[in-house]
C-alpha cells in the first residue's frame, strides 16, 4: 500500500486553477523530490497531502485512509505526517527541548519524561543535543531548521513533507540541513521534498517530479528527469536553475 495516493486532485483559489488533475503516489521508504517554477503549485500540492488546503475535487489517501473523506479523523491522520516549512515556525517563547515536546504531550498525550527522552534522541540525530536549553532566536537559521526537523521526527511520522526547507537559509547553512535530510533518507524515511537543490535531488531522490502550471509534466529517476529531460518545459526550467546567471536573449 502506498504511503500517499493522490487521485485527480484539483484545487482552485477563486478563479485561479492551481492544481489541475494531479495523480501521484509515494511508496513506503521512497524519497520524492518535486521541482518546478515558482507558482506551479508545489506548495499547494504538499499542503493538500495533510489537508492544510482542501481540494475542490479528487482524493488523497494516506496509508489507505481517505483523508479527503469528510468523516475521516483528520487529527489522527495528520499526526502521522511531519511537515517542515521554509520558515521554521518554531515557538519563539519555548526553548529547543520544549519546542520538540509540546506536540508530543498535547497531541499524542505522551508523558513529559517520555516526550523529553524522544525529543533528546531526535535532537541528537540532528546534531543539536548541546542546544536543548537555547531559544530559537539564539540559533542560526540552519540550527533552527534542524530543530524543526527534530520536532517533526518526535511525532513518529510515517511521512515527512519538506517545502523548500533550505530556501530561507544563508548559503553556507544549507549544507547542514541537507546533511540531516540525507541521513533521514538513508534511514528509510518516506519523504516528499519540494526543493531547488538539484544536486541534492539528483543524489538523494528515488524519483523526481517536475511540475509546471498545476500539472505533473514529467517524472522519473533523477537521471531521467534532471539528467535527460524529455519535455521542453523541463529543459527550460533546468537551464534556468542550473545556470541562474545565464542571460537569455529574447526577440
Ligand atoms: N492561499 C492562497 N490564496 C490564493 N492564491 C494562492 C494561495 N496559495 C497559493 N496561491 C496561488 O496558487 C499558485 C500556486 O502557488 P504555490 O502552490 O505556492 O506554488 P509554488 O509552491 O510552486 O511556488 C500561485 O499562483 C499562488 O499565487
Ligand atoms: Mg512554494
Amino acid at each position: 500500500m502506498p504511503v500517499v495516493e493522490i487521485k485527480n486532485l484539483n484545487k482552485s483559489f477563486g478563479s485561479t486553477h492551481v492544481l489541475r488533475g494531479i495523480d501521484f503516489t509515494v511508496e513506503q521508504g521512497e524519497v520524492v523530490c518535486v521541482i518546478g517554477p515558482s507558482g506551479s503549485g508545489k506548495s499547494t500540492l504538499l499542503r493538500c497531502v495533510n489537508l492544510l488546503e482542501v481540494p475542490q475535487e479528487g482524493q488523497v489517501f494516506v496509508r489507505g485512509e481517505e483523508i479527503t473523506d469528510p468523516d475521516c479523523h483528520l487529527d489522527a491522520a495528520r499526526s502521522q505526517i511531519g511537515m517542515v516549512f521554509q520558515q521554521f515556525n518554531l515557538f519563539p517563547h519555548l526553548n529547543v527541548l520544549a519546542n520538540c515536546t509540546v506536540a508530543q504531550t498535547t497531541v499524542l498525550k505522551r508523558k513529559a519524561d517520555e516526550a523529553e527522552k524522544i525529543a533528546r534522541s531526535n535532537l541528537e540525530r540532528v546534531g543539536l543535543h548541546d542546544k536543548i536549553t537555547a531559544y530559537p532566536a539564539q540559533l542560526s537559521g540552519g540550527q533552527q531548521q534542524r530543530v524543526a526537523i527534530a520536532r517533526a521526527l518526535s511525532m513518529d511520522p510515517t511521512l515527512m513533507l519538506f517545502d523548500e526547507p533550505t530556501s530561507a537559509l544563508d548559503p553556507e547553512l544549507v549544507g547542514e540541513v541537507l546533511t540531516v535530510m540525507r541521513k533521514l533518507a538513508l534511514d528509510g524515511m518516506t519523504m516528499l521534498v519540494v526543493t531547488h537543490e538539484m544536486a541534492f535531488a539528483r543524489e538523494v531522490a528515488d524519483r523526481v517530479v517536475f511540475m509546471d502550471a498545476g500539472v505533473i509534466v514529467e517524472q522519473g529517476t533523477p537521471d531521467e528527469v534532471i539528467g535527460n529531460p524529455q519535455q521542453e518545459r523541463t529543459k527550460t526550467f533546468l537551464r534556468r536553475v542550473l545556470d541562474p546567471t545565464h542571460v537569455e536573449t529574447t526577440g
